[in-house]
């Protein structure tokens, strides 16, 4: 099979370049998600373009002479400056994509090779990666890969959502959690920057994250750079907290909004600090925010979140919202030595 792998920097890409790229990227995209609608291109392009200063990332190619591209490589990796580099300077992470009609000729070998040589390069001594199919699940397999966690992309649909279950959730919140307050807000205010980093960060690793290696470690300057970037994006990143009566933040939720992709929305993290659990913070919080969304936001027909499997608590809540599970997605890693010299480089 005659193709070359080529390094891809969208911000250098030209309208030519970006017509061959879609149709690649959209064709994958059904192939994988029949049922959803395709992402908005312009979406797409900023999403790629948009600086990342805190990460190292490179992007490959497969193209054919007759300028089809079949296959796309992704790699990434934190740099110094940023606050969670102490934490993850051994690893990086990659995704490899083979068109459908194009498999199992040895292209995810050679795109792989390109990430473990990047890997090597950079001193990378791990290389963490997911997957949701069961091509993936063999491919990784053969190439030895660990399972690292086992998770799952989780979806409900508004039309499904008991709304006086979440009222009452809500309802309930200040009455079990007394002088307890809920605020709000998309830029987090200057002075809870750093205590609300902390909580992030402590919501972050203290999920289940089985043997996993990434650890978050945000602090106030990763924090807007994070918010900079969504921003930048065309996300709209909107944040509930829960506050004690002596002002600490005891829980947070998320979501994240593009109004391209308007139907959706993803809800991200959530997390309640231990000692303030068992009081109904986690279900006033989601409660408040599934109720933010279906008066903010009236296009949204799904929430999409990611979960792992372990996690009891999230369930027993996103169980009871109705959260159904989508499509499993599986964490893996590689030892970067390892892989390479399987592969012979
Ligand atoms: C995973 C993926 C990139 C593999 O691409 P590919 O070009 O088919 O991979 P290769 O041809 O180099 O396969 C290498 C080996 O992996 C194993 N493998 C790959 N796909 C397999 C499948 N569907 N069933 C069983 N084994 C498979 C085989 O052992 C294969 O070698 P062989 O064909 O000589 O037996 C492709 O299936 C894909 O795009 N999947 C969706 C994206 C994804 O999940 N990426 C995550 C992995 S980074």
């Amino acid at each position: 099979m005659d193709y070359k792998i080529i390094e891809f920097n969208p911000k250098e890409a030209s309208d030519d370049f970006w017509e061959i790229y879609f149709e690649f990227m959209e064709t994958n995209f059904k192939h994988h998600n029949p049922d959803d609608p395709l992402p908005n291109r312009e979406g797409v392009i900023q999403r790629q373009k948009t600086k990342a200063p805190y990460y190292h990332i490179k992007r490959w190619l497969a193209i054919t002479p007759e300028n089809k591209v079949i296959a796309w490589g992704g790699f990434g990796t934190v740099v110094e400056g940023s606050s969670d580099y102490e934490e993850n300077k051994n690893l990086c992470s990659m995704n490899i994509a083979v068109l459908a009609d194009y498999v199992r000729k040895g292209i995810g070998t050679d795109v792989l090779k390109r990430a473990v040589q990047e890997a090597q390069i950079l001193g990378r001594t791990t290389i963490e990666v997911s997957t949701d199919n069961n091509p993936g699940r063999a491919f990784l397999d053969h190439f030895g890969a660990q399972l690292t966690i086992e998770g799952a992309e989780n979806r409900l649909d508004l039309e499904d959502v008991d709304w006086v279950l979440m009222q009452s959730w809500v309802d309930e919140g200040p009455k079990r959690a007394e002088e307890v307050t809920i605020e709000s807000f998309y830029e987090c205010p200057e002075e809870i920057l750093e205590e609300y980093s902390e909580l992030y960060t402590e919501a972050l690793n203290m999920q289940p994250l089985g043997d996993t290696e990434h650890r978050a470690n945000i602090d106030g300057k990763l924090r807007r750079e994070m918010e900079q970037r969504f921003k930048d994006i065309g996300y709209t990143n909107y944040t509930l907290i829960s506050r004690e009566k002596d002002g600490r933040i005891s829980g947070l939720t998320e979501i994240l909004h593009d109004s391209r992709e308007g139907h959706r929305i993803l809800q991200e993290l959530t997390g309640v600090r231990p000692e303030f659990r068992g009081r109904g913070l986690g279900k006033w919080l989601k409660g408040q925010m599934i109720l933010h969304v279906r008066d903010n936001y009236p296009d949204v027909e799904v929430i999409i979140t990611g979960n792992v499997e372990a996690n009891a608590p999230m369930f027993s809540i996103n169980d009871r919202m109705g959260f159904k599970k989508h499509k499993t997605a599986d964490s893996y890693k590689f030892q970067t030595e390892e892989i390479a010299r399987r592969l012979g480089i």
